[in-house]
Parts: structure tokens; C-alpha cells; sequence
């Protein structure tokens, strides 16, 4: 039997291997080292803000953002349903409330359009998060920020070289947030950054990612920060990463292509769209969803599909049917039915940097083969 294709496979052969000995032959490794500055000023530069800083994941970056906007206890922030726990628990550590809205059935972004109704005097911010590869719909949700005087934190955690009608994803929001888990456009293993124009938000959360030690007094402390630093070592992968953007945006680019070429017209599934009015996909994952005439779910295709040797994973399962967030009495009596439905038989295909045209056609043709 052929070999198993992996969900997820990074590529690694640019200067990663020569940066990192350089972290080696001068014994930076710790979050002192240069990469650090370097990658946080190359990346907020590449995304067009002025300040980048960088933590040890695109969860904690989340974290950091919403206590430096200083949402806390009584606030709501608005956010969708459909997106990973990291956004409702960054809301929830802070003490503050999530309000979450349905997405779109066929972009699978939050639903712009059911934002408003969702406002009240408690609602501090938006947290827009792009899922998969196509930006938010970000016009009208800004002029309702703007409206509304709400703060917008964007998690562009899987949208590094992405663009809104031209203009970078993490240029939009008052804090900006990205992570580089090894899946991600460019990695560093683990990572994430903030992006920020705002200087005082940017010292802040410089503040609150290194345990908010004071600089003329180090151990005495007036707020309570973590330790959410990134090292050198990481920093080194994600100046190699970064020097490649353009090529990895290009060749997921052609991966989704690829996929679509073959799978198009397939009887049972809904494929990603490959574009809308304000960007092209970048393929974050090439994510499939089983038409409900199908008798089987997602759980059951990704069985299947392991069986032919290839490699899956689940949508994201919906916050308002989190059991961890129910027992706190969240969400009760919710229904966001898109999210509901794509949850139960979305599952994404190998989608990694490094994946083969040969992988590509094994994992669409065994895709095919399940729902014959
Ligand atoms: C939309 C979104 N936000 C946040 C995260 C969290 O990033 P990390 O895994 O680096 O903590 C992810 C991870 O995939 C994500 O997809």
C-alpha cells in the first residue's frame, strides 16, 4: 500500500536550518536573541502596522490582545460560533462574556449580517476571526465598530498573506492576532504575534507577554502577566518562514486549485470557493462538506478515508455546543443551525505545504471513492 498522506506536512527547506545553527553557534536561544526583534518588525512590516509582538502561540496572543484592549468582567464581545475554543477562552479568562453569531453556509466566515442585533450596551468589542482561507466580509463590519464605538480584534491566525480587497488580513482590526503552528502558511513550530499601529497597546502587550515586570524595579509587579514569550530558536524559523510568504501563498494557492480541478462537480460534497469579491483563497485547508443526502457524516467519511491511507481532520465544533462552556451556563437555549450543519460534516484533506501533485490526486481520487 501506497504511504499514508499526512494532514500536514511544513516545508522547511529555506534558511531554517542556517539561522537556527546561527542561534546554536551564539548560544541565543532564550527570548533575548535577535530573530526575536527581527521577525516581530519583518512581519508587522509585511502586514502594514507598525508594531509586531511575538508570543508563544496564536491562542496566548488572543489572551494578550483582549486584556491589553482591557475587556474584563461584565464586557461582551461579539464572535462567531464557528472558530477554535482559543477565541471564547481568551473572552472568558478575562472575565468577560462571548456572544456568539452563526456563519455564512458557503464561505464559512461569521455572518456579518447578524451582528447588530447582537449588540448591547455591554458589548465592548468584535473578534472577526477569517476561517480557512477567505477573509471576512471586513467593510461593514468596521463601519458597525465605528458605529457602535466597538474595539475589533482580529484573528488572522490562518490568514498570513491574505488580502481584503487588496489591504493585508491583521491590517484591520485595533489589535491584530496570527499564529504559527507548524499547519500555518509560515511556522515556527508553535508561535504567534500581535500586530498592532498603536504604540501604547503594543507596549502593553509587551508588558503583559513577560510576567509585566517592571523595568526600573524587575520583581515587583503592579499587574499580573504571563510568560508568553517566543525564543530565538522560534524566531529563526519564522524569519526563514517569512522570507518564502509569497511562494507558500503561491503554492497553496495551486494546491486548492488542484483539488478543485478534481474534485469540482463531485455529487455529494460542497467544495471551497476559490474566490469572492474581496480575495482570492489562500487554502489555509482545503475544507469539504457533505451534502445531507449523503447518509453518512464527516466522522464516518474521515474513517473511510483513513482506511485508503489519507489523512483528515474535523471542522471546528461550534462554541455554543461546547460542553466546557455550557456548564458555565453560556449559550443556553442557542441555535446557530449553518454552524451545527457544517460542523457534523465538514472535515478538511491534506493541505500541508509540503504535500505532493501525486498526494493530491491520491487523497481527491480516495475522497471520490467514498462517495461513490
Ligand atoms: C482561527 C484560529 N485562532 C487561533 C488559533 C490558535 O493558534 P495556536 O494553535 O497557535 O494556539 C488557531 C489555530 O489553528 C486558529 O485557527
Amino acid at each position: 500500500m501506497s504511504q499514508f498522506v499526512p494532514v500536514n506536512q511544513p516545508l522547511l527547506n529555506g534558511k531554517e536550518r542556517e539561522y537556527l545553527i546561527q542561534c546554536i553557534d551564539t548560544g541565543w536561544i532564550s527570548s533575548e536573541g535577535p530573530f526575536v526583534r527581527q521577525f516581530e518588525e519583518q512581519f508587522a512590516a509585511r502586514i502594514g502596522r507598525s508594531y509586531g509582538v511575538a508570543v508563544s502561540n496564536g491562542s496566548v496572543a488572543l489572551d494578550t490582545a483582549v486584556v491589553a484592549l482591557g475587556i474584563g468582567p461584565g464586557d461582551e464581545v461579539i464572535m462567531p460560533t464557528f472558530t477554535i475554543i482559543s477565541c471564547a477562552a481568551a473572552v472568558i479568562r478575562a472575565g468577560a462574556i462571548p456572544v456568539v453569531i452563526d456563519c455564512d453556509p458557503v464561505t464559512w466566515n461569521m455572518n456579518v449580517g447578524q451582528i447588530e442585533e447582537r449588540i448591547t450596551p455591554r458589548t465592548k468589542a468584535i473578534m472577526v476571526v477569517h476561517i480557512f482561507g477567505l477573509p471576512v466580509d471586513m467593510a461593514p463590519l468596521l463601519s458597525l465598530a465605528r458605529e457602535y464605538g466597538l474595539k475589533v480584534i482580529e484573528d488572522a491566525a490562518e490568514m498570513h498573506g491574505q488580502t481584503y480587497n487588496g489591504q493585508s488580513c491583521g491590517s484591520f482590526g485595533d489589535i491584530s492576532t496570527f499564529s504559527f503552528y507548524s499547519n500555518k502558511h509560515i511556522t515556527t513550530g508553535e508561535g504567534g504575534m500581535i500586530v498592532t499601529t498603536d504604540p501604547a497597546l503594543a507596549e502593553k502587550c509587551r508588558s503583559l507577554r513577560n510576567l509585566c515586570f517592571k523595568p526600573e524595579q524587575r520583581f515587583v509587579h503592579e499587574e499580573l502577566g504571563w510568560n508568553f514569550r517566543m525564543s530565538n530558536l522560534q524566531a529563526a524559523l519564522g524569519v526563514a518562514q517569512l522570507e518564502r510568504l509569497d511562494e507558500f501563498v503561491r503554492i497553496k494557492r495551486s494546491m486548492g486549485a488542484r483539488y478543485t480541478e478534481l474534485l469540482a462537480g463531485t455529487p455529494g460534497i460542497q467544495i471551497p470557493l476559490a474566490r469572492t469579491e474581496f480575495a482570492e483563497n489562500i487554502y489555509w485547508v482545503y475544507g469539504l462538506v457533505l451534502d445531507d443526502i449523503k447518509c453518512f457524516d464527516a466522522k464516518e467519511a474521515m474513517t473511510r478515508l483513513g482506511k485508503l491511507g489519507i489523512g483528515t481532520r474535523p471542522f471546528f465544533w461550534p462554541m455554543h455546543e461546547q460542553p466546557v462552556l455550557r456548564k458555565m451556563g453560556l449559550f443556553s437555549g442557542e441555535s446557530h443551525p449553518v454552524a451545527e450543519r457544517i460542523a457534523r460534516r465538514g472535515f478538511y484533506i491534506p493541505s500541508g505545504m509540503a504535500l505532493t501533485d501525486e498526494q493530491i490526486e491520491r487523497s481527491a481520487a480516495a475522497v471520490q471513492e467514498i462517495l461513490r
